[in-house]
């Protein structure tokens, strides 16, 4: 199939519905996911990067533009929408109530390349190849100036981030989506200048894919929705694009080789089924806050879906290298968020104290059972929103949340 050019302004309760949850079962399933990897820090070496923060003062840095690789059905509505409308810049991003985008500038240059800010400059979810070949173009066009930015150069930075999601919950979205009538059809596929859009053969005939049943939309070839994590993340170059010659199996090592090379470029990335932990590794990466806090959902439409065990099998199939690669990725993820935690242990002057009490947030529910207010002011410099989220999680005493709710109340005010 190809894609659907749905992406009306979703409807803001479509958004809400999707992220409501409690982030008490995700602390859970977080802490089962912990305790079996004892050996966090040394098992991986060698296969990921260093565990010290990558940081990126965005406040600053006037020449940093976030570029936002929005994947579709991994959340990256509700997430592009809170860029725009709840960090905290200096300078917000301007918002006009109807219209879908923000004007988000400093000092008069773009600082966020993204749909709810630039628009789809390069193309309805535009990937990795296309961002990449196409976004110096664009952005210089946008702020009718040109200047010199390459990825690397000093001081022009592009800080590419995206998000990432369970692949399987993804997939049976995408379906979903597709039963709906979507079909991104817009996407101009484009790589080494040559637009694939009208190239690649249909999965459907007519307008829509909406009689799709899900077996016969794991087995169409061309359906763009198979491993689409790891080919948007990969860059298509590298398989002569999208009419590759190479065998099959050589062109999906390559592709999950660039996706995960990729990803570990990436400035950030968050996971759509952990965004409070998302939300914080952001904020800890960009030096910034979100005024209004992430929530995970517990329960999504794909939550719902009642798989066989031959179904799962076959999507599981046909998203093979998605599966492996957020595999990868949710092992990198913790291990960005625990080096942030460190991090931001270390700032506070609050003891680090094996990467367990961390972990399963003890050291934390410490602080917040014995803090005076003079050390919630403190921790509010750097980690309102953490503790914010966390006050949902933890069983606070009755004056820290009462000063915490003060706080929280001033800060929205602002
Ligand atoms: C993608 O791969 C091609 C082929 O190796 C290479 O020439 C190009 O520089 C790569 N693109 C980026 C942005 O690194
Ligand atoms: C794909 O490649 C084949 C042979 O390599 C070529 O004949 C064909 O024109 C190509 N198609 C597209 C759409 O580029
Ligand atoms: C999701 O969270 C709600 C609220 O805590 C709970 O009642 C519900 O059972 C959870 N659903 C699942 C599928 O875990
Ligand atoms: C959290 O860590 C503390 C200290 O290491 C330990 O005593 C406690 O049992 C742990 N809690 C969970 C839920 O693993
Ligand atoms: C905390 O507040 C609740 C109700 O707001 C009250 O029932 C409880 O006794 C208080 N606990 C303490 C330790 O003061």
């Amino acid at each position: 199939m190809l894609l659907r050019e749905f992406y009306r302004a979703d409807d803001k309760k479509k958004v809400q519905r999707i992220f409501i949850g409690n982030a008490l079962s995700l602390l859970f399933i977080w802490g089962i996911f912990y305790s079996r990897r004892r050996c966090f820090g040394s098992c991986l070496s060698g296969t990921l990067t260093d565990s010290k923060l990558d940081k990126y003062n965005l406040l600053e840095n006037e020449e940093y533009v976030l570029v936002f690789l929005h994947i579709q059905k991994t959340g990256g509505s509700y997430f592009g929408r809170q860029l725009v409308k709840s960090l905290l810049m200096r300078k917000p991003c301007k918002c006009v109530p109807g219209r879908k985008r923000c004007s988000c500038l400093h000092k008069g240059n773009n600082w966020i390349f993204s749909r709810f800010s630039t628009g789809w400059a390069c193309g309805l979810h535009a990937d990795w190849t296309e961002l990449h070949e196409c976004i110096d173009k664009k952005m210089n066009r946008i702020e009718r100036k040109r200047r010199k930015r390459r990825p690397l150069h000093p001081n022009i930075r592009y800080l590419y981030i995206t998000n990432i999601r369970e692949p399987v919950k993804r997939y049976l979205s995408e379906w979903k989506h597709t039963q709906r009538g979507a079909t991104w059809k817009e996407a101009t596929l484009s790589c080494q200048g040559k637009k694939y859009r009208n190239l690649i053969p249909k999965c459907y005939k007519g307008q829509n894919w909406k009689r799709a049943s899900l077996k016969e939309f794991c087995s169409c070839p061309y359906n763009l929705a198979n491993n689409r994590q790891t080919r948007m993340l990969s860059n298509l170059s590298l398989i002569e694009c999208y009419n590759s010659s190479l065998p099959v199996n050589v062109q999906e090592e390559i592709m999950y080789n660039s996706a995960k090379k990729n990803l570990q470029e990436l400035a950030f990335f968050a996971l759509t089924e952990y965004l409070v932990e998302s939300q914080f590794l952001f904020e800890r990466t960009f030096k910034t806050k979100f005024l209004i806090n992430f929530v995970t959902s517990n329960e999504t439409k794909a939550d719902t879906i009642e798989l066989s065990k031959g179904e799962l099998r076959l999507v599981r199939l046909v998203n093979k290298l998605d599966v492996k690669l957020y595999k990868f990725a949710k092992k990198l993820f913790f291990k960005r968020y625990n080096a942030a935690k460190k991090d931001y242990f270390d700032e506070m002057g609050f003891e680090y104290q094996s990467e367990k009490d961390i972990i399963n947030n003890t050291a934390l529910e410490d602080i917040l059972e014995t803090a005076t207010d003079e050390d919630i002011k403190n921790i509010k410099k750097n980690g309102l929103s953490l503790l914010k989220s966390t006050n949902k999680i933890l069983k606070i005493s009755n004056k820290t949340k009462i000063t915490l709710r003060a706080l929280s109340k001033k800060s929205s005010l602002k």
